[in-house]
């Protein structure tokens, strides 16, 4: 792949005007301080595409489309970067520069490329096999669950009958060993021989925003104990489960109202299908982990107001509402959809059918009210030591909102506890709160455990870490990996870069290690993060300086020269009075 500097695609972009650029495709009205335009997109009749001119970007509110300069002509002319740039530099008179060929991204670009089409190749090969003799069992599975042959072919839904037919095709296809494996879509056995991922699976292809086979998940179509229900493609060079979202294919392709941009967000790959069945099209799934900050700000890109629509039994759970906290962090509007009796949403709108779960989604709470109709669920409030208890929880909840949410929910509370709103939102945190909650990490992994979060804190850029601490903690890291993705970071956040998590995929590939940071630091409360992070920061401490005592006392028993002794002494008394208490 061919790559071009920064400062030539800026020099291309201070050289063009968005609104001349597009103005030379469509007509363009000034609104305001804004451009508008129809959507050259989609299809419309009153223009929703804003361009605009400060910023020099596009965004239509009626398709999500958006961009910059480059975007623009990319998805207009549909042609690719390098194809972009060089006509842009061309309007702009200027002389595209030598490339520097970059041999591993060249590499990787083609890798990407081929898994692609074995990927293409795979989907169809299922979808061909769902309506083979072979497919008996799958059809039989589609039927009892309702889907509709309309929602077959959308989504390309198709099934694995067995272990070898896949990789047999695929290898006589002329594609090699190493490549199915790179693919994911197949593994070898214990007997060595390649063995379909999915086999006997009903399968259903995650599709990129880009419109790409990215991977697959497989579900099993009798049920079996010794099986996962469901089976995600693995990590590969293109798909990596904590980053993609399933459906954001079909999501693009939909037009909502003018002005609205919602996304409903389910766990289940088979809620999406069933949803989108049911005339329920804004619709994507999380791929059953806890949502990642990376989902968050893909969602973000197409939406405003979320609809989390999670299986009953889970909205409400720690990690569930962690991934929440996640979105409104993202500046989206988080609504939480009740679900009642354990069903999920494909559960809910076979029954209750489209009609129905539009009435949850009216009917769906803003995530504060949520929140705090979770913590009042948990006690009794006609008993005062439970009231109190209420009060302490839901003022830990609106401690962590904006002011003006601050003042309005202070008032829902002080309502049901007696605590007067004053109180509950005082902006200086009492004697009390400020104290560290007890260390909850122990056992003889805390030292782990700890490094894990603050290291997770460190690439989250939390605050709580201040830069005074920063060679403190490079002294304290022991695991290796940390410290190379440590000292990586470093070097971009002195060269001015703000660190970006999904960098840490990059420098570590696959090692599981990338996943624990991406996800150690929210894992405990945004309000507890902090009190969190300083005892972390004492138990690493504390096994530094025991290992430093450890080896200058050795030191210490092995010198003969008084002076050096004496030396060995004070650094051996002075970490002592610095070990933290
Ligand atoms: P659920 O267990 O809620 O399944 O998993 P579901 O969506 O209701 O599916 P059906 O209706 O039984 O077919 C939700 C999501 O969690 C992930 C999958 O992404 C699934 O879509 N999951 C679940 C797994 O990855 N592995 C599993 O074994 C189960
Ligand atoms: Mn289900």
């Amino acid at each position: 792949m061919r790559r071009f500097s920064d400062a030539f695609l800026e020099k291309i972009k201070s050289k063009t005007d968005i609104v001349d650029l597009i103005s030379s495709y469509v007509t363009v009205q000034r609104k305001g301080r804004d451009y508008w335009a129809c959507c050259p997109f989609h299809k419309e009749k009153t223009p929703s595409f804003q361009i605009r001119s400060d910023h020099q970007f596009y965004r239509c509110y009626g398709c999500g489309k958006h961009g910059n300069i480059f975007n623009f002509l990319m998805d207009y002319e549909n042609i690719s970067f390098a194809e972009a740039v060089e006509k842009l530099a061309k309007k702009a008179g200027l002389e595209i520069p030598e490339f520097t060929d970059d041999p591993e991204a060249k590499a990787k670009s083609e890798l990407a490329e081929k898994i692609y089409n074995i990927n293409k190749e795979a989907a169809k090969f299922y979808y061909r096999n769902l309506f083979s003799e072979n497919g008996a069992l799958a059809r039989e599975y589609i039927a009892k669950r309702g889907l509709t042959s309309d929602v077959i072919n959308t989504f390309g839904i198709g099934c694995s009958s067995d272990f070898e037919s896949l990789p047999e095709y695929l290898l006589k296809k002329g594609y090699a060993k190493q490549s199915l494996i790179d693919a994911g879509v197949a593994s070898v056995n214990s007997a060595g021989k390649l063995s379909d991922f999915f086999g006997n699976r009903l399968i259903i292809p995650i599709i990129g925003g880009n419109g790409k086979v990215l991977g697959f998940t497989g579900r099993v179509l009798v049920s079996n104990p010794d099986f996962a229900k469901y089976k995600n493609t693995q990590t590969t060079l293109v798909f990596n489960k904590r980053k993609n979202l399933f459906g954001i294919n079909l999501f693009k392709k939909i037009r909502q109202p003018s002005g609205v941009r919602s996304m409903i967000l389910v766990e289940g790959h088979m809620d999406v299908v069933s949803l989108y069945q049911a005339g329920i099209q804004n619709v994507v799934a999380s791929m059953g982990t806890s949502l990642t900050v990376e989902q968050c700000r893909e969602i973000k890109r197409y939406a405003d107001l979320v609809y989390v629509s999670f299986d009953g039994d889970s909205a409400g759970q720690q990690a569930t509402l962690r991934g929440l906290d996640l979105l409104k962090n993202e500046g989206l509007d988080v609504k939480v959809v009740c679900l009642t009796d354990n069903m999920d949403p494909d559960d809910y709108v076979r029954k209750y059918g489209k009609a129905g779960y539009e009435v949850l989604l009216d009917k769906a709470m803003p995530l504060i009210d949520y929140k705090l109709m979770k913590v009042e669920e948990k006690y009794n409030l006609k008993k005062s030591d439970e009231k109190i208890k209420y009060a302490k929880d839901a003022k830990n909840i609106l401690n962590s909102l904006d002011e003006v949410e601050k003042q309005i929910y202070a008032e829902v509370v002080e309502s049901k506890s007696g605590v007067k709103a004053e109180t509950l939102i005082e902006d200086r945190p009492s004697e009390n709160a400020e104290k560290p909650k007890p260390v909850k990490i122990s056992g003889n992994n805390a030292v782990s455990k700890a490094e894990a979060f603050v290291m997770s804190s460190f690439i989250y850029g939390k605050n709580y870490i201040s830069a005074d601490d920063l060679p403190e903690i490079r002294k304290y890291l022991t695991e290796k990996k940390y410290i190379e993705v440590f000292d990586k970071f470093m070097k971009g956040l002195l060269g001015g870069a703000l660190p970006k998590v999904s960098d840490v995929f990059d420098i570590l590939g696959d090692d599981p290690l990338a996943a624990v940071l991406a996800d150690e630091a929210d894992k405990i409360d945004a309000a507890d993060q902090k009190s969190y992070y300083l005892q972390c920061m004492s138990i690493l401490k504390q096994d530094y300086i025991g290992k430093e005592l450890r080896r200058l006392t050795a030191e210490f028993n092995n010198e003969t020269d008084v002076e050096a002794k004496e030396k060995i002494r004070i650094q051996i008394k002075n970490l002592t009075k610095a070990q933290p208490k």
